[in-house]
């Protein structure tokens, strides 16, 4: 796992961006996995710019993590509308190029099969983003998700309903579930990208990186995986044991640039 600490969030995009715009390069087809919520914003919007200055994504393939049972893709509150918005348009993704997970799919558990068939079809995924809840949820897993787990209907946790109340009206409006890739199925990503920022989330980041691995804190699966980069603020890494040392190892390599 390689932990990259700077408290400017453009800083660390760039760097993201700049691993992202390699991948392309070499491989103009690659399939990127994106993910919502604020955390990646700059993210989308570092790509955006590098488009407008030429990149071209005419040809990568995306696929999404997760998405509210009920909302449709029309809804402002669901993740195809964010991800249209921040990603297929900005960046002139090709929307035939796009596979991501219906939340008002008649059958669910088919959607499910269909959408892990697709990834599947398209060589899996190259390069995957992720966010992190306040307790350890990656996509809609929440704690007690098995390791294993693949993209299924799932319930969310109250903490979870209570944090993403902000983007609604009221409380009682947030879906009670989702469809979301399983934490088996992230895992099969060839490179996971994962960010979190602010204090609020140094619970989960100290247990993901230093903490043991258990379905109890789904976010510390990462630490099975071969090639994991972090990218956190001094916030979120306020009570890491080791940030010194993930400092130093950073600092030291010869390119600032993620493995
Ligand atoms: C939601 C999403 C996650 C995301 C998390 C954190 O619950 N399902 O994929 O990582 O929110 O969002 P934020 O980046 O806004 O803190």
């Amino acid at each position: 796992m390689e932990i990259i600490i700077n408290d400017d969030h453009q800083v660390l995009a760039k760097i993201v961006v700049d691993s992202i715009e390699a991948m392309v390069r070499q491989k103009p087809d690659s399939v990127l996995g994106v993910a919502t919520g604020s955390t990646p914003i700059p993210i989308y919007e570092e790509l955006t710019r590098r488009v407008e200055a030429g990149l071209d994504l005419s040809q990568i393939r995306i696929f999404g993590l997760d998405e509210y049972v009920s909302l449709d893709e029309n809804n402002a509150q669901s993740y195809a509308y964010f991800i249209r918005q921040h990603i297929i348009e900005p960046c002139k993704i090709n929307p035939a190029n796009v596979r991501l997970l219906s939340g008002v799919a008649e059958d669910l558990k088919a959607e499910a099969a269909d959408f892990e068939a697709a990834i599947k079809a398209a060589g899996g995924v190259d390069l995957q983003i992720l966010g992190v809840g306040h307790n350890g949820h990656i996509a809609f897993n929440e704690p007690t998700s098995s390791l294993a787990s693949r993209t299924r209907r799932v319930s969310l946790t109250e903490k979870t309903i209570e944090a993403n109340s902000r983007f609604y009206n009221s409380v009682d409006e947030v879906p009670r579930h989702a469809i979301s890739q399983g934490i088996g199925t992230i895992l099969e990503a060839r490179h996971l990208v994962m960010l979190a920022y602010g204090e609020e989330k140094g619970y989960a980041v100290k247990e993901m990186i230093e903490g043991p691995v258990s379905a109890m804190m789904p976010a510390s699966a990462l630490q099975l995986h071969p090639h994991v980069s972090v990218l956190i603020d001094e916030g979120a890494a306020k009570t890491l044991q080791k940030a010194d040392f993930y400092k130093f190892e950073w600092s030291s390599k010869e390119t600032q640039t993620l493995d």
